[in-house]
């Protein structure tokens, strides 16, 4: 079958396992997090882009009128991977600052010098958006290939009006769910960060709310501050829009009590965290997005999620996959960090890349889940034990990857 070919339905039959997280509710918290139901020896039936059924090979009656099918055999599904935290609308790259890391500068001092962030922002202008729209359409290619079915991207490289509205049409155009991040950093042009607010909520904002779902804000010493964020945040909330912080990466500056307070649907990074923030989280509907790749490519402490899911914090991993902290597209490496480094299990690393990582994107009625009525995404483990995603350390683990129901990729 060729992936241009649309099958109203679909059977892939013959599964070593078919795998989906056990709890119906979305945001998996505390031991729902990590329990997942397994189905050996299985199906799953694919119709008008959505899951008909999924159940054991030795239940599957005979099916009526046309269906195509797809071997499983060796393989075990897990639904489709959810990349909820991602930067992949940017041009150029950083390999240059990455040598200069390698010898010892840090991405703070490279950032403060007018590099980091900066420097891409610089190439993410001189793109225009066809260029834009081709380095959307090739990050998540990538992606899809490491097993991601759906994607959020944010702007936050254009900094000015034209690239920051060009960015958001390009995540969209190719597939994301964008995510205006127009305080990323302070651009050149703009002395202080309140004077760049001014011009990013009077002349970008309204735009960006019709073609952005959520709103992000980098909130950190040398970003910008807790009013600031406050004041973009609520702004951005009176607009239409969902709210996410950058909070916690290499400083508490109180991102976790604003994101409780403006009732935002994530705060990511904590990998400062300590101990009162872990409550504060646990304590509200706020999920905690980590991403483990940003922590050990800067070699900064990695976040404390095994606190924070036994707090009965709501928690997602993502890549937040960028030119600068994270050049990686991999969930799966996300996952096998996450059962490495984070102290969490196969079952909750599965959890925080399905269910959670959909709800924090709005999507957890449709993406996250093996289950009938839910979107036909599924990613095919090359594996008959699905723990090899985690297992599997940045290998070829993924064999196919599934979307509404098509093949859309296989190895
Ligand atoms: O999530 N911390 C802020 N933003 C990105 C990195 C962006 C970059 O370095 O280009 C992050 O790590
Ligand atoms: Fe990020």
């Amino acid at each position: 079958m060729s992936s241009t070919d649309a099958p109203s339905r679909l059977l892939v039959r013959d599964l070593a396992q078919v795998v989906t997280p056990a709890s119906a509710e979305a945001p998996l918290r505390g031991a729902d997090l990590g329990r997942v139901d397994v189905i050996e020896n299985a199906y799953v039936l694919c119709e008008e882009g959505r899951i008909a059924a999924v159940g054991r090979m030795s239940d599957l009656g005979p099916l009526e009128g046309e269906v195509e099918e797809l071997d499983g055999r060796g393989l075990s599904a897990l639904p489709g991977l959810v990349d909820c935290h991602t930067h992949a609308c940017f041009a150029g790259d950083r390999v240059e600052e990455f040598s200069l890391r390698a010898a010892g500068a840090s991405y703070e001092e490279l950032h403060a010098a007018g590099g980091g962030i900066l420097s891409t922002v610089g190439a993410t202008r001189a793109a225009g958006e066809e260029g834009l729209r081709d380095a959307v359409r090739r990050h998540r290619e990538w992606m899809l290939h490491a097993g991601t079915t759906t994607l959020e991207a944010k702007s936050g490289y254009g900094l000015d009006r034209e690239t920051e509205l060009a960015s958001l049409r390009a995540i969209e155009a190719e597939g994301g769910i964008p995510t205006w991040l127009g305080a990323h950093a302070v651009p050149p042009e703009y002395e202080d960060a309140d004077g760049y607010l001014d011009f990013a909520l009077a002349e970008v904002l309204p735009e960006a709310a019709q073609i952005a779902e959520a709103a992000d804000v980098f909130l950190e010493r040398g970003a910008f501050d807790r009013e600031q964020a406050k004041r973009y945040l609520e702004e951005c909330r009176d607009a239409g829009l969902a709210l996410r912080l950058h909070g916690d990466q290499f400083s508490e500056q109180g991102a976790i009590p604003l994101a409780v307070e403006l009732g935002a649907r994530s705060v990511d990074h904590l990998e400062a965290t300590g101990d009162e923030g872990v409550r504060t989280l646990a304590g509200s509907d706020v999920v905690g997005v980590m991403l483990p790749v940003a922590a050990l490519v800067l070699g900064r402490p990695m976040p404390p999620a095994r606190a924070l899911v036994d707090a009965g914090a709501a928690i997602a991993l993502a890549t937040d996959f960028n030119p600068g902290s994270a050049f990686c597209e991999s969930l799966p490496l996300v996952a096998s960090l996450a059962c490495t480094q984070l102290g969490l299990s196969p079952g909750e690393a599965l959890g925080a890349v399905t269910v959670n990582a959909a709800h924090v994107l709005g999507r957890a009625d449709r993406k996250g889940r093996l289950a009938p009525g839910y979107d036909a995404d599924l990613t095919l483990i090359a594996a008959p034990d699905w723990r090899h995603l985690a297992y599997h350390v940045g290998g070829e683990v993924v064999a196919a990857v599934l979307r509404a129901g098509r093949l859309e990729w296989r190895r």
